[in-house]
């Protein structure tokens, strides 16, 4: 009892005295010492010294206390102090100066006016002020540190520009983790013409948001009012800015602009105490400013994604043909200027560049049209306010620069065209009718003609080449067709020795056409319900599926029961074969694995999102991926689980198809699938690839628990040994311990037990390939085996974990 009572004291004095010494402010008769911190009045935010990630120089800094490498700003990012003798001070005159050895300025915050009694004080909201002892009142501040952000935007940070001081607030990346210092990137309001969001690289601009349409940035259609954040837009004779303020100040929200250009929202999580990604400005190759040139729209959903405008021509037809967009387009016709032009109104667009644009808050949209109309060098118009009927005017007195257009959230924007590019629109209608009953019936004619020929060659030929691959077009398939026998030839009748493997829908065999092609041959098995039209139509659509990191499909053959698959021949076969052969894992160097990694998660994402499809894998795993000779990975079977995985409702399925150790938790419980479920088993095969471990074999016993793969790696995370996780053939990875530990993290993420908790493929391919922070893992689902039976002999331990690694075909009843 009198222990407790002792302990309950001490408690009680130990609180007391941390909460005495945790202080808020300082004048010039005290200084901070490096290990020495300012806390903010309701304890959010820390100032001090640190060192940020493995580098050794020490830096001022201004942090979350709930998660301290959460850095929101810093004051000498350009100078660290290379040891420990960095001191913070207010002068009289109220410069806040960072000293090293305790007399050399390493930086200064040059506040414009003395103060009589200079107060330095870190605000709960992060802002780190100087202000006057005397006057507490907390807007007549002489300085702060909220006008000079780093690369984090805290709410209540203003980004933008004030028109009467000439102060400009924008975001500036960071070089590195480890280097603070000022990176490449710039977010900023760019204040000329119609102010907009753009991000930039030196003086080009990299990806623009836009302007604000009294909702959004016209580029930013998701921006939305939303449980966590407020957000608004200020524009007027003294200032433009972007604000956002937290609903509710427990749920804590930031904006940080990466080092690799990308903006990313990260949201506290009470619950995982990690940091989780909001939301990131877009992937789309739109976003790439001007991608497509001037009068050209962008869609990411459409092949090719760049368009001219109506009226407007490509200025190079040949570069456009060859898929380098950025000349844009020109016009048909000519502006005729005096009153001889009309508009044309498009819907659903990002508004072009407004960085020479005009506008006036008051004017209608009749108004509009009628100023731009008496302007010879006004291009378009549109409203300024979208909110309600409109309102406003904005007028373009240039070349009409990124636009893209959007499924939903888009804008009307009306284009000057020459009237006369009405009248030959009408024209062209009333003539295409009669031209078009021309071309038909020549059509007709010449497909005769064609059709006589082909039926007459293919004859002969088939006269001539009994038995030889025939490749010819039935007209019901775009993708060649190939005679059954011969491939039977080609494939020395399907025997033994040229099988390659057995997949989940067949076995696959090496063949060799008559002219000397090598091709994999895929005998896909009998039971599938499927009708022949069905198949023939599936197989059209997989054809269509073209990327570089996924198998070509050559050609099919469909004769009685058979049906079968011609692909690409690949010389390294699947990656099973190397990253879980003690042999042949030295030919995987770290340089090699990544480049596989990022490959397959490229691949995914088209089948996921940039296919026109949407296709589900549903059967990803590492002898689904195959290697060509520069070992650049493709995957193999997608598109085969939509044809032979049952019935096509994207919730559940009556009929599992995958393999044990790839599968989700909620596939392989409850056959829900989804393209998450695909994300998990990429994240199974990461850290296969790190580790040169099957997630299915593998076997560690931990506190009697029997960890997977997954389990493991779970273990080695948490417990801050993630390195060793490593295959032994790797050698020592310290050097790359970054991209090491970056990849084990995406691994992890995409494993997670919730399906919303994992990233969905964009992320992923995103947070390889960038700085972005990730957000904490939680426990990846299925990591452990079912608890073993008491005290089993080693070797029992072993049979208890393996089993074969073949697709497996579950029925299961509803
Ligand atoms: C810190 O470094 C400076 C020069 O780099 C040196 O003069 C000083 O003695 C060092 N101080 C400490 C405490 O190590
Ligand atoms: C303060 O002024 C000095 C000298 O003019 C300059 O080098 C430094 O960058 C300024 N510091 C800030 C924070 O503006
Ligand atoms: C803010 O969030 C906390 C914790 O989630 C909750 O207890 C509190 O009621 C919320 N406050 C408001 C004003 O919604
Ligand atoms: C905007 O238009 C209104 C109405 O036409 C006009 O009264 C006002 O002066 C204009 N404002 C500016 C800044 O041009
Ligand atoms: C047309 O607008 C441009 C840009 O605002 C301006 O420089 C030019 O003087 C205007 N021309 C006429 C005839 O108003």
């Amino acid at each position: 009892m009198i222990v407790f009572k002792l302990l309950v004291v001490y408690c009680f004095l130990s609180c007391f005295l941390r909460f005495s010494a945790a202080i808020d402010s300082i004048t010039p008769s005290h200084s901070i010492r490096d290990g020495e911190t300012l806390v903010s009045a309701g304890g959010t935010f820390e100032l001090g010294f640190f060192s940020p990630g493995n580098s050794k120089g020490r830096y001022l800094g201004i942090w979350y206390r709930i998660s301290t490498d959460a850095v929101v700003w810093v004051a000498n990012r350009e100078t660290p102090i290379p040891n420990r003798s960095g001191v913070l001070k207010v002068t009289n005159e109220g410069d806040i100066v960072v000293l090293s050895n305790t007399e050399t300025i390493v930086w200064s915050s040059n506040t414009s006016s003395a103060a009589k009694s200079p107060v330095v004080q870190l605000l709960d909201s992060g802002n780190l002020l100087v202000r006057d002892g005397n006057d507490n009142d907390l807007e007549n501040f002489l300085w702060q540190s909220f006008d000079y952000p780093c690369d984090t935007l805290l709410p209540g940070m203003k980004l933008g520009k004030n028109f009467v001081t000439g102060l400009e607030c924008s975001l500036t990346s960071s070089k590195s983790t480890e280097n603070p210092a000022q990176g490449e990137f710039l977010l900023r309001i760019n204040p000329h013409g119609f102010p907009q969001l753009v991000a930039m690289k030196g003086d080009k601009i990299t990806t623009r948001a836009g302007s604000w349409n009294g909702l959004r940035f016209t580029g930013h259609p998701g921006l939305m009012p939303n449980p966590i954040f407020n957000y608004e837009f200020v524009l007027n004779e003294k200032e433009v800015y972007y604000e956002f303020t937290l609903v509710n100040s427990s749920v804590i929200s930031r904006l940080v602009l990466s080092s690799s250009g990308i903006l990313g929202r990260f949201t506290w999580n009470d619950r995982t105490h990690g940091w989780e990604l909001y939301s990131t400005s877009q992937v789309d190759q739109c976003e790439n400013y001007a991608f497509c040139g001037a009068y050209a729209t962008c869609n990411a959903n459409s092949s090719p994604v760049c368009t001219c405008l109506e009226g407007f021509v490509s200025k190079s037809q040949k570069h456009w043909n060859s898929v380098d967009w950025s000349d844009g387009c020109v016009r048909r016709t000519q502006l005729e200027c005096n009153d001889g032009d009309v508009f044309q109104k498009y819907t659903g667009l990002k508004l072009p560049d407004t960085s020479s644009s005009w506008f006036n808050m008051t004017m209608s949209l009749v108004e509009c049209e009628g100023l731009c109309l008496k302007n010879c060098s006004c291009t378009a118009y549109s409203n300024l306010d979208i909110r309600g009927e409109g309102s406003g005017c904005l007028l373009w007195f240039n070349n009409l620069n990124d636009m893209r257009v959007y499924s939903h959230g888009g804008q009307d924007l009306y284009i000057r065209l020459a009237s006369s590019e009405n009248d030959i629109k009408k024209k062209r209608h009333s003539s295409k009718i009669k031209q078009a009953g021309i071309i038909v019936a020549s059509a007709i004619l010449v497909m005769g003609i064609i059709i006589l020929g082909v039926i007459s060659y293919v004859r002969k030929k088939k006269l001539r080449f009994k038995g030889k691959a025939i490749r010819r077009r039935k007209e019901d398939m775009e993708l060649p067709i190939f005679d059954l026998m011969a491939i039977a030839n080609a494939t020395c009748n399907f025997s033994s020795s040229n099988k390659l493997g057995e997949g989940g829908f067949g076995s696959v065999y090496k063949g060799t056409l008559q002219e000397g092609h090598v091709v994999a041959v895929k005998r896909l098995s009998k039971n599938s319900g499927q009708g022949l039209n069905e198949f023939k139509n599936e197989v059209n659509l997989i054809a269509k599926l073209q990327h570089r990191n996924l198998v070509k499909l050559l050609g099919c053959c469909i004769e009685g029961n058979e049906k079968i698959l011609i692909y690409e021949y690949m010389p390294n076969k699947s990656l099973d074969a190397f990253i879980f052969d003690h042999t042949r894992n030295t030919l995987l160097d770290w340089r090699i694995r990544i480049q596989i990694i990022c490959g397959i998660a490229r691949g995914l994402l088209y089948l996921h999102q940039d296919s026109r499809l949407r296709i589900i894998h549903r059967d990803l795993k590492a002898s689904n991926i195959l290697l060509d000779e520069s070992m650049n990975p493709k995957i193999s079977d997608f598109g085969l689980a939509r044809t032979f995985g049952g019935d096509q409702i994207e919730a559940n399925t009556n009929r599992i198809v995958g393999t044990y150790g790839y599968m989700s938790p909620e596939y392989a419980g409850h056959g829900q699938f989804s393209i998450k479920s695909d994300v998990f088993s990429f994240g199974v095969l990461v850290l296969e690839i790190v580790s040169g471990k099957r997630n299915q074999r593998f076997c560690h016993v931990n506190d009697h628990l029997n960890l997977n793969l997954l389990g493991h790696a779970w273990r080695l995370w948490i417990e801050d040994k993630a390195m060793e996780l490593t295959d032994q053939s790797l050698g020592n990875m310290c050097t790359l311990s970054d991209q090491v530990l970056r990849c084990v993290h995406v691994g992890l993420l995409c494993v997670q037990q919730r399906p919303e908790d994992r990233p969905d493929m964009s992320s992923v391919v995103l947070m390889l390939s960038s700085e972005i922070l990730l957000p904490k893992p939680n426990q990846p689902g299925f990591y452990m085996e079912k608890a073993l039976p008491e005290a089993g002999s080693s070797s029992t331990e072993r049979e208890a974990c393996s089993a074969n690694e073949i697709t497996i075909t579950l029925l299961k009843g509803r």
